[in-house]
């Protein structure tokens, strides 16, 4: 097979999106708007993988330097070239010339600010390209608005002859409606050669890639247009804070489509957003207002409420989070009930048939089977065991300003309501905790362990008092 490599431009300003975040990095869908385009890339194995920078190309190579970010591009390698200053496309794509000059095959050009584009797409272009063996193949679109677009220009018999900009057309160029994608699969074999023969000679005084068809023609090597043929609205690019929003919601919908297509109930997927690497069970209902992102996982039966966000979590089959619950990287055994406003903080498990109610908060804990917690507690570093009940206002104290320690809560304990838990601490099997309780020691099993100051009454104290002001006030 002929070794396919990808080039991604990045170089540009975005000066539209006023931000001091390089615009590919701002996220849609949940993720980097470049890691989709790493993504669509990357399904192809291509060879090697190269990312144009210039605008803010330390931030970008910051966060290129550490990819794959994303799941499903495993021991993907990005090489990141640098264009400064930016010169136009064809002199961004000349900046991958120190990766690619010892390379064979076909180079495909994307931006990274296009990252809908599909790679269904992606693979009709390759093949259109090879199988015609040509030097290059643009990716081109019938569009009803064609406005900001280059046109492909073709001749009496419909051959491709060249790209015109909007800005350099005629009008009748500009009436044409075949736009130039700006997405093109290239022959790497004089490639880089030819691209120095591109001049500047139009209005923004800017290499322009698209020269290169003409150029090509001139020198007798084949040039092909390729139309889409799947949805256009792929080829849309962010430029602003607006076009990002607009872009969000195109995902959401079709993302949140794809779940309720394999049985998942969304009442409302307006403002129901899903990540792309979410699964969800059979007839789990989703309410309004949800963020379910990165990894989660979620089973089949299970009602989430609204207000509620999870990330890169399992939750097993018939599980209920009532309204108002952020759950992290944590773990959810089936038939437990959580919230509303519960907090499961990073590397927690809840135990199944388990209980968390309001203002619960859980970090790093275990939380066992049937156990609950109704109210108002919070359990950090805490293993927790099985049929455990924990009572309002209960707080592991498990730091001391200097190190985190554990507390240990054996299964059939009762912890009584507002007891603190001074860790290290381990409450036995089926021990008792008098409710308002500071323990500071371990309550053996079957035991139970008060830990109050004892109750004073001074009979009379209270009427006497009154009596006193009164007496005071008369005077
Ligand atoms: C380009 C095409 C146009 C096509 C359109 C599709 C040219 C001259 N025109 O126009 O035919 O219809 O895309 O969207 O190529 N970039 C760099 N370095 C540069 C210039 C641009 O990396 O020096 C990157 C930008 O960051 C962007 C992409 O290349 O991701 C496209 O650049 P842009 O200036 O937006 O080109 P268009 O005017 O949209
Ligand atoms: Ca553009």
């Amino acid at each position: 097979m002929t070794p396919l490599h990808i080039v991604i431009l990045a170089a540009g300003k975005g000066t539209r999106m006023k931000s001091e975040l390089p615009k590919v990095l701002h996220h849609v869908g949940g993720e980097p708007m470049i890691g989709h385009v790493l993504k669509t890339g990357a399904a192809f194995e291509p060879a090697s993988t190269t990312v144009v920078v210039g605008h803010m190309a330390e931030k970008m190579r910051a966060t290129l330097d550490k990819w794959p970010g994303a799941p499903g591009t495993p021991g993907m390698k990005v090489e990141t070239v640098v264009q400064e200053p930016q010169l136009g496309t064809a002199h961004a794509l000349l900046q991958a010339e120190p990766v690619l000059r010892d390379a064979t095959g076909t180079v495909v050009l994307l931006y990274g600010d296009v990252p809908l584009l599909e790679r269904e797409t992606l693979r009709r272009l390759i093949d259109h390209h090879r199988s015609t063996g040509a030097a290059l193949t643009a990716l081109s679109a019938s569009v009803d608005r064609p406005k900001g677009y280059g046109r492909i220009v073709r001749d009496s018999a419909r051959s491709f002859v060249r790209i015109v900009e909007e800005r350099d057309a005629t009008d009748e160029e500009r009436a044409i409606t075949e736009i130039n994608a700006g997405v093109y699969a290239f022959e790497l074999d004089g490639l880089f050669d030819s691209l120095r023969l591109i001049a500047t000679g139009n209005s923004q005084a800017e290499y322009y890639l698209p020269d290169l068809v003409a150029i090509y023609r001139k020198q007798g090597r084949r040039v092909e247009a390729h139309e889409i043929t799947g949805d256009p609205l792929q080829l849309l690019g962010v430029n602003s804070r607006e076009e990002l929003a607009r872009m969000n919601a195109i995902l959401r919908d079709k993302r949140n489509q794809a779940i309720m297509a394999s049985g998942v109930t969304l009442i409302d997927p307006a403002t129901t957003w899903i990540g792309a690497d979410v699964t969800i069970g059979q007839d789990t209902v989703v309410h309004p207002n949800t963020y379910l992102e990165g990894t989660t996982r979620i089973g089949a039966n299970c009602e989430i409420h609204a207000g509620t966000r999870i990330v890169d979590s399992t939750l097993a089959d018939n599980v209920i989070v009532q309204n108002y619950c952020v759950i992290r990287s944590s773990t959810v055994e089936s038939g437990a009930t959580l919230g509303p406003f519960v907090h499961i903080r990073p590397e927690s498990v809840v135990g199944e048939e388990a209980h968390l109610g309001n203002f619960v908060e859980l970090k790093k804990s275990k939380f066992g089977k049937g156990s609950k917690a109704g109210h108002l507690a919070y359990l950090g570093d805490a293993t927790i065991g099985a049929d455990v009940n924990i009572g309002a206002g209960v707080i592991t104290c498990n730091y001391d300003g200097v190190k985190k320690h554990p507390t240990i809560i054996e299964d059939g304990v009762f912890v009584g309501t507002d007891s603190q838990l001074v860790a290290p601490v381990t409450l036995g099997k089926g021990a008792y905790v008098a409710a308002g309780s500071s323990i500071t020691e371990n309550v053996p099993p079957g035991a139970l362990g008060i830990g109050r100051g004892r109750q004073v009454n001074k009979e009379g104290w209270a009427d006497a008092r009154k009596q006193k002001r009164e007496a005071a006030a008369k005077k």
